[in-house]
């Protein structure tokens, strides 16, 4: 299980302070502008004409809002909501199963709709195009196939690895959107917002010192708070002040880029056991004892954004940055090194095979 303080991923025992903090309309929710207006038209489109609306995937990394939004297309277009995963899912009858349990212009969520298996997946074809499915009655020479008619429904799909997702799949949705990390004044109000229904006393430098440690992710933004908390209840007087933040954040080995010690041992790695790099992902899910998935859906992204890391053709490589947040000397070399591989992946026009 996932122990990591700066992880996007959800732990159980957070779903009921996520839960009731997450805002249940458009209108409440903080960030993602482009996402919010192209949401807003569309649904009150589909309304207008007394329509479900379209499919939609989500993509992008855990804990920027994918589950939020599915909630809130669904409580805006005042259906119900039903909640699966792709692993959940696992024959064919389980997917069937649901789909005839809608009700018409209710939202279907799947969550890790990358991981859902081809036979299901195979049902979920015509039940997007056609709201229908085809079901096998009998066995050998006397079976036959009906087709079901399914309600109208929103299926709305999310996933953190959008390469992974078929192109059939990715076909049959009306709209795909990337959620982005938030930036630093969106999880201030964010916090703000927190903070004020469980009524903590959060000053404005304390909800940036936050904001700033949280990876760009509003579920990091609100598992910090929870701990820091903690500490000004019980090392200050209660309020979350700048020097409250930072010291709470230091004890628990956030940086002052929101990176903690197993990002710095991702960059380590990097640097000290391949000189750099480029380094494929297994072998450097081999050298930190790391899942490969887990290097690529939590740690990497936002590596990535800040620029500490950049993937190439041959695996990624540490930037100059990622040697000066860690205090390493850049060797000189390592210009000409780059300089020189560029030039021959560029030569291979080779796509990442990495994806
Ligand atoms: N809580 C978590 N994410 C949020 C968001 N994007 N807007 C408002 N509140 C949130």
């Amino acid at each position: 299980m996932e122990t990591r303080i700066v992880s996007g991923r959800q732990r159980d025992e957070e779903q009921s302070l996520e839960q009731s903090v997450r805002p249940r309309r458009l209108a409440e929710y903080i960030g993602q502008d482009q996402i919010k207006e192209s949401l807003s038209i569309a649904i009150r489109a589909a309304q207008e004409r007394g329509e479900p609306l379209d499919h939609v995937l989500f993509y992008g990394p855990p804990g920027l809002g994918k589950t939020t939004l599915a909630g809130i297309i669904a409580a805006e277009m005042g259906v119900n909501l039903r909640i699966t995963t792709g692993p959940a899912i696992e024959r064919p009858g389980d997917l069937v199963s649901i789909l005839t349990n809608l009700r018409p212009g209710d939202v279907l969520f799947i969550d890790e709709i990358h991981r859902l298996n081809r036979l299901v997946e195979e049902v979920l074809y015509p039940a997007m195009e056609d709201f229908a499915v085809d079901i096998v009655i009998g066995k050998g020479p006397s079976a036959r196939s009906m087709r079901l008619t399914l309600p109208r429904f929103t299926l709305v799909g999310a996933t953190t690895r959008l390469a992974l997702l078929t192109s059939p799949l990715r076909d049959r949705f009306g709209a795909i959107y990337r959620l982005d990390f938030y930036p630093v004044e969106a999880l201030v109000q964010i916090l703000d917002r927190a903070a004020q229904i469980f009524h903590i006393d959060l000053t404005p430098d304390g909800a940036r010192e936050i904001a700033r440690r949280s990876r760009g992710t509003p579920r990091i933004a609100l598992r910090l708070l929870r701990r820091v908390r903690d500490y000004a209840q019980v090392r200050a007087n209660g309020q979350i002040t700048q020097h409250v933040a930072q010291e709470a954040l230091r004890l628990l080995a956030i940086d002052a880029q929101g990176l903690d010690e197993v990002d710095r041992h991702i960059l380590r790695t990097i640097i000290e056991k391949f000189d750099g790099g480029p380094v494929g992902i297994q072998t450097l899910a081999a050298a930190t004892s790391e899942e490969i998935d887990t290097i690529m859906d939590v740690y990497e992204p936002y590596l990535l954004q800040l620029g500490f890391i950049q993937r190439t053709p041959r695996g990624r490589i540490a930037t100059r940055r990622a040697y000066s947040h860690l205090g390493i000397p850049y060797p000189a070399e390592r210009e000409a090194v780059q300089a020189a591989l560029f030039a021959l992946d560029n030569e291979r026009e080779g796509a990442d095979p990495e994806q």
